[in-house]
C-alpha cells in the first residue's frame, strides 16, 4: 500500500454499503453479489476487511439488500477474517444514507462509511485527524479524476470546506474534477437528518441537506490509488493493477510483477507449458502441454488449460475449463465456464449462460 501511516483507529466502527445489485458488473453479478466477486482469487470484501483491519477497525456493519444470505453465509460473524461483523438487511433498498440510518443502533461514536465497491489505499488515520482538526460533522474523501460523469462532484473552498455536492451532473455543470470517492467519516448526530425506513441517499439527500443547514462538511483530498470496481472494465483494471504492482492489497501484500505466484503446491503444470508473469495460479489448477499463459493473468482454483490453449491478460475464476488450442485474451471468465477446444474469446466477460463485450482501459 502507498503512503499509509499505519496509525490505528481501534475505537472507530465502519459501515460498508453492500446493498446494490451490481448492475454494471452483470453478468458477473447475476448470481453473486459484488462483494463476493473475486479479486486475485479472493472475494472483493476480504480485501476491504484487511484494509480496515490494517487501521485497527474491526467492528464492521454490512448493510445488505441484494443476495443477503449469500453474503452472510460466506462471511458469517467475520472471525475467520479477523473482524466482528454485524448485518443490517433491508427488505427494500433504503438508499446509501437510509442503509446507514438502519444500522443506527450499531453506531455510538465518530464512524467510517465505505461504498462497498471501492478499492483504495487512502490513509484513514490521516483522514480522521483531518476530520477532527476541522471539527467536522462530515468529511468526504475526494479524488481527482479526468472524467467526472459517473461520480458525485464536490466543490470546496480554500480551507477544504465543502460548498456544493452535485451527484453525477452533466459535464457542462461539473465545475471541478474532485469527485466523491465514497469514503466518509461522520458524526452519529448527522443521522438525525436521515428519515427512518425511507429511501434516502447521502449524495442527493444528506450531503446537500447538511450544507443547506450550514453544518461543517469537509473534503479530504488524497492522491493515492482509488478504483470504483463497479463496472466490468474497472474490475478488470483492478486485477491488472494489483498484478502489475501499481497498488497493493493489505490482504496479500504488494505483489512482484516479475513473479508467477502459485497459491498451493497442489497444481499440475506440464513442463512444456509457459507462464509469463505477472500471474497467479490457484490451487488445483492443471496446465496442459504446450499451454501458454501471458500475464497479467489470474487463474482461479481448479481451473484447467488443455493442451496448446493460450491465455493472455485475463481474469479466470474457479472451475473453468479451457479446451485444447482455445485462445483467450483480455477477458473475464466466471466460475464453471467451459471454453470449447479451438474457441477464440477476446475483450469480453463470459458466464455459463452469457457473454458481454467489455471495453478494456489500457
Ligand atoms: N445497503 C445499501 N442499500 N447499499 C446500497 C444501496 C442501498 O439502497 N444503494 C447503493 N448501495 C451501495 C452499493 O452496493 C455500493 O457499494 C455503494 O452503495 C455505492 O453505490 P453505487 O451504485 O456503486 O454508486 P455509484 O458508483 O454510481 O456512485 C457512488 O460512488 C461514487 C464513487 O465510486 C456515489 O457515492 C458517487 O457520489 C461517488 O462518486
Ligand atoms: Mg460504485
Amino acid at each position: 500500500m502507498n503512503d499509509i501511516s499505519g496509525n490505528k483507529l481501534p475505537k472507530t466502527k465502519a459501515v460498508i454499503l453492500v446493498g446494490g445489485p451490481g448492475t454494471r458488473l452483470q453478468p458477473l453479478t447475476d448470481s453473486i453479489p459484488k462483494s463476493l466477486v473475486p479479486v486475485l482469487n479472493r472475494p472483493f470484501m476480504e480485501h476491504t476487511f484487511a484494509y480496515l483491519k490494517h487501521y485497527g477497525v474491526k467492528d464492521i456493519a454490512l448493510t445488505l439488500n441484494y443476495l443477503p444470505d449469500t453474503i452472510k453465509d460466506h462471511f458469517g460473524d467475520g472471525r475467520r477474517f479477523g473482524v466482528n461483523l454485524s448485518y443490517y438487511i433491508e427488505e427494500e433498498p433504503l438508499g446509501t444514507a437510509g442503509a446507514v440510518k438502519n444500522a443506527g443502533e450499531f453506531l455510538d461514536n465518530t464512524f467510517v462509511v465505505l461504498n462497498g465497491d471501492v478499492f483504495t489505499d487512502i490513509d484513514l488515520a490521516d483522514m480522521l485527524t483531518f476530520h477532527r482538526r476541522n471539527n467536522a460533522a462530515a468529511t468526504i474523501s475526494l479524488k481527482w479524476v479526468d472524467d467526472t460523469s459517473a461520480f458525485g462532484v464536490v466543490e470546496t473552498d480554500d480551507t477544504g470546506r465543502v460548498r456544493r455536492f452535485i451527484e453525477k451532473p452533466p459535464a457542462s455543470e461539473a465545475t471541478t474534477n474532485w469527485i466523491n470517492a465514497g469514503i466518509y467519516i461522520l458524526e452519529p448526530d448527522v443521522l438525525e437528518m436521515v428519515p427512518s425506513n425511507t429511501h434516502y441517499m447521502f449524495e442527493r439527500g444528506l450531503f446537500p441537506g447538511l450544507l443547506d443547514a450550514g453544518k461543517r462538511v469537509f473534503g479530504y483530498e488524497f492522491r493515492g490509488y482509488w478504483m470504483d470496481t463497479g463496472t466490468l472494465e474497472y474490475y478488470f483494471s483492478l486485477n491488472n493493477d494489483l498484478l502489475l504492482s501499481k497498488t497493493g492489497s493489505p490482504l496479500l501484500g504488494k505483489l512482484d510483477a516479475a513473479t508467477v505466484y502459485y497459491e498451493s503446491d497442489d497444481v499440475d503444470i506440464d513442463p512444456s507449458s509457459v507462464i509469463i508473469p505477472p500471474a497467479i495460479i490457484g490451487r488445483g489448477c492443471r496446465i496442459g502441454s504446450g499451454a501458454v499463459i501471458t500475464g497479467p493473468a489470474v487463474i482461479g482454483p481448479d481451473s484447467s488449460l488443455e493442451e496448446g490453449a493460450s491465455v493472455t491478460n485475463a481474469v479466470i475464476w474457479d472451475k473453468v475449463r479451457i479446451g485444447s488450442k482455445a485462445r483467450l485474451s483480455r477477458c473475464i471468465i466466471s466460475s464453471g465456464v467451459d471454453i470449447a477446444p479451438d474457441g477464440d474469446i477476446a475483450g469480453c466477460a463470459v458466464t455459463p449462460s452469457k457473454t458481454k463485450s467489455i471495453f478494456i482501459h489500457s
